[in-house]
């Protein structure tokens, strides 16, 4: 779940750069290790980057039990880490003047509201099997747009589970990470998310999307013709302070359609699995919002399939019809979307060589995702920056990004 850019979390985490920022990665979390050195002078710090994702398709299915097509993205969380000597854990973050400085044996007992909510969730969860390990200091930041759909909170969460395992010397193992960090998510945090977004940030690889089947937790890696199409991300500059409250909703409103629909599909386990022809049948008992939503995720779960079927032929036309498609639902069915990210997508599909544009994450504000030709490249930023400066009177960042190979430690 992106959070809700509630209490500055995001932007002490994220603040370092800006979606257009120049800074190549290495130089952005060079900069972060000589941030570290100036907080905490003495030896360096290990330096980790975790990546942040967006998704293609499979929009609101993880939490119905159906398939994503997300991928990771080479924006996200920087962290510098060193040990300490002693059981004292030093938490401080870029932007937020607030820092965490707690002994490992009097941890919170539950989140407290702060920003550091997600790292020491994730840490209280990994601290119950290793009671003997040693403090650290670190430094959070990191260059991905704030709260804004492309999941900050699974890109901290994993990486800073990610960056302890590593300094406690145990072996890289994504799915110790995912695990942790959606213990903090839910656990900790409170928020009831799908699995897609630490699986995105955990497991991506460069070239490829990620097709994670969330009922069965199981993945493949499919080819993602990287040279061919570019991906690009417009955030609209909403925040929804409510983000979190609206996302609940739909969670409960398909758990609501399902629990009517299931005496009608008794082989389904999960909305994913109702056939669309039987909530057509119950349209009228589920009433207006619960068809919708039921709807959309029938749809979703079409479109999903078609997508995969349209990478793997290589037909990138057919791909993006399905990615616009999903703007669509999103908008009428789901009622997820906003003008801004309405017209950001009418924009960039109204630029030749754009083949298909969605917001992405839960929506409600955030991003949209574009999927263009890399011919299409050179003149859209304008074109979208100069549209959407007509409407709302200020331009929106665009970025260009490429795939990425998940957590790691950058030397
Ligand atoms: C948020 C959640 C994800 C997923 C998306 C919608 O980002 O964190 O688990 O449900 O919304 O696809």
């Amino acid at each position: 779940m992106e959070r809700p850019a509630r209490g500055g979390y995001a932007r002490a985490m994220h603040g370092a750069g800006t979606p257009t920022d120049p800074l190549t990665l290495e130089s952005a979390l060079e900069a972060h290790g000589r941030h570290f050195r100036e907080l905490f002078p003495g030896a360096s710090a290990r330096l980790y980057f975790s990546p942040g994702r967006v998704n293609l398709m499979g929009a609101h299915l993880d939490y119905n039990g159906g398939t994503v097509m997300p991928m990771a993205l080479d924006r996200g969380t920087f962290l510098a880490l060193r040990p300490r000597a002693d059981r004292r854990l030093v938490l401080v973050s870029t932007l937020e003047a607030e820092r965490l400085t707690v002994e490992l044996d009097a941890l919170p007992e539950q989140a407290v509201g702060r920003w550091f909510d997600y790292p020491l969730g994730v840490l209280v969860h990994l601290l119950r099997t290793r009671p003997a390990v040693r403090g650290a200091e670190v430094l959070f930041g990191g260059n991905l747009p704030i709260g804004a759909g492309l999941s900050s909170s699974a890109s901290i969460s994993v990486g800073t589970a990610f960056a302890f395992r590593s300094l406690w010397g145990e072996a890289p193992d994504p799915m110790a990470c995912i695990e942790a960090a959606l213990w903090g998510e839910r656990q900790w945090v409170g928020v009831q998310c799908g699995i897609m977004d630490p699986y995105a940030v955990a497991l991506s690889r460069p070239g490829h999307v990620l097709w994670l089947e969330c009922r069965e937790a199981r993945h493949e890696h499919l080819p993602f013709d990287a040279r061919g199409l570019a991906i690009a991300i417009v955030d609209s500059g909403i925040r929804r302070e409510l983000a979190k409250g609206d996302f609940n909703r739909r969670v409960q409103e398909c758990q609501e359609a399902f629990r009517r629909l299931a005496p009608r599909a008794p082989e389904a386990r999960v909305l994913c699995q109702v056939p669309a022809a039987v909530v057509e049948e119950a349209a009228e008992e589920l009433g207006p919002v619960l068809a919708r939503r039921a709807r959309h995720v029938v749809g979703e779960v079409a479109r999903t399939q078609a997508a995969r079927q349209a990478l793997e032929r290589g037909d990138a036309e057919a791909f993006g019809r399905c990615i616009s498609a999903t703007h669509t639902s999103l908008r009428e069915l789901y009622e997820v979307s906003v003008p801004e990210l309405d017209r950001i997508v009418e924009l960039a599909l109204s630029w030749p060589g754009v083949l298909g544009a969605r917001l992405t994450g839960a929506g409600f504000g955030g991003c949209a995702v574009v999927l263009l030709r890399p011919s299409a490249l050179s003149g859209f930023r304008g074109h979208v920056e100069r549209g959407f400066e007509r409407d709302f009177a200020r331009r929106p960042p665009v970025f260009f990004f490429r795939g990425d190979a998940g957590p790691r430690e950058v030397s």
